[in-house]
């Protein structure tokens, strides 16, 4: 079988280098079409410049990085350089990047590859907020039903929230553009807080990062030693909470992975609950399905699949 085409949207961010990263070591698996980077955890000239900084690490100059969105569809901005540091990418020490950005806005290389490839065969990989997804769907409303699916980071429903009581970062920046993503009709399956606090480093998962012994096993091991801190403090976990690799360990090893197909919605209006993400986990209304909402995962078997695909790099 071919490699399946994929664009990942993102905002770096240590857990997106690591999505990434699995991703560009994959390229049996995935072909990484581009990377289009979104303003979220920092600002989008850090994202940018983090994306180009991740494709370097892995040799993988060939791939074009494109930056999108600097601002969310209606909000201003909201940043976690208290998750990330100041960089977003903090932790490691890694050379500025030599690779330019690829011309053009990162929303019309979504728009034009959608239209260029055969309908149903690119699947479009969110890992911050869903600013560049909803503008390329609003700007091309013809590009929404050629997309193959949509495998995103995002929401919480039993966990319900990390930024505010109850909602989750990525939708939380944005839920305007997340509320035109989740009713575009694409299928979506959501890799919520409910199952990426279950993918944590322990100290026997980073030590094994770090035995690659290979550049990007040390920057892995290092970039996760920072970001672990973070929610050792906040929720007593383990370690750090690898969110956005699980949507690249979900396109290679679907298996590792359940939840159901439901329906979700964005809250929009509420200030107290603004970017909740209103999952009918249990059925209780007549809603449609718009979604494949993950609960669980196998982590050592996530970790084992991360570890090796890291090793090829
Ligand atoms: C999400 O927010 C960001 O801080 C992480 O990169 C991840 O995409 C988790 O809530
Ligand atoms: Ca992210």
């Amino acid at each position: 079988m071919s490699a399946r085409k994929i664009i990942i949207d993102t905002d770096p961010g240590q857990d997106d280098a690591v999505a990434i990263l699995t991703a560009l070591a994959s390229p049996d698996d995935l072909d990484v079409l581009g990377i289009t980077a979104v303003a979220g955890n920092v600002p989008l000239s850090l994202t940018a410049r983090n994306a180009r900084i991740v494709c370097e690490l892995a040799g993988r100059t060939d791939v074009p990085v494109y930056a999108g969105c600097d601002a969310p569809l209606t909000r201003k901005l909201v940043t976690a350089e208290h998750v990330h540091g100041k960089t977003g990418l903090d932790g490691p020490v890694l050379p500025e990047p030599t690779m330019t950005l690829a011309d053009g806005h990162a929303v019309d290389f979504i728009i034009e590859t959608l239209r260029r490839e055969e309908p149903g065969t690119v699947t479009l990989c969110p890992l911050g907020p869903l600013t560049n997804i909803a503008t390329a769907f609003e700007r091309a409303p013809d590009v929404a039903e050629r997309v193959q699916e949509i495998v995103l980071m995002g929401g919480a429903y039993f966990e319900v929230g990390n930024i505010t009581p109850t909602a989750e970062f990525n939708i939380y920046v944005d839920p305007e553009a997340a509320d035109i993503v989740f009713k575009s009709g694409a299928p979506i399956i959501v890799h919520p807080l409910d199952v990426t606090h279950k993918a944590l480093v322990t100290r026997d998962r980073n030590d094994a990062f770090r035995a690659l012994g290979t550049p990007v096993g040390t920057a892995v091991a290092e970039m996760t030693d920072f970001f672990e801190r973070f929610d050792k403090e906040k929720y007593g976990s383990l370690g750090a909470p690898l969110h956005d690799p699980c949507v690249t360990a979900y396109l290679l090893e679907p298996e590792l992975f359940s939840g159901r197909h439901i329906n979700v919605e964005i809250e929009t209006t509420s200030e107290l609950t603004r970017g909740m993400t209103v999952a009918d986990w249990w059925g209780v209304t007549d809603r449609p399905a718009n979604a494949i909402f993950i609960g669980d995962l196998d982590a050592d078997g996530f970790f084992a699949l991360l570890t090796e695909r890291l090793s090829r790099l």
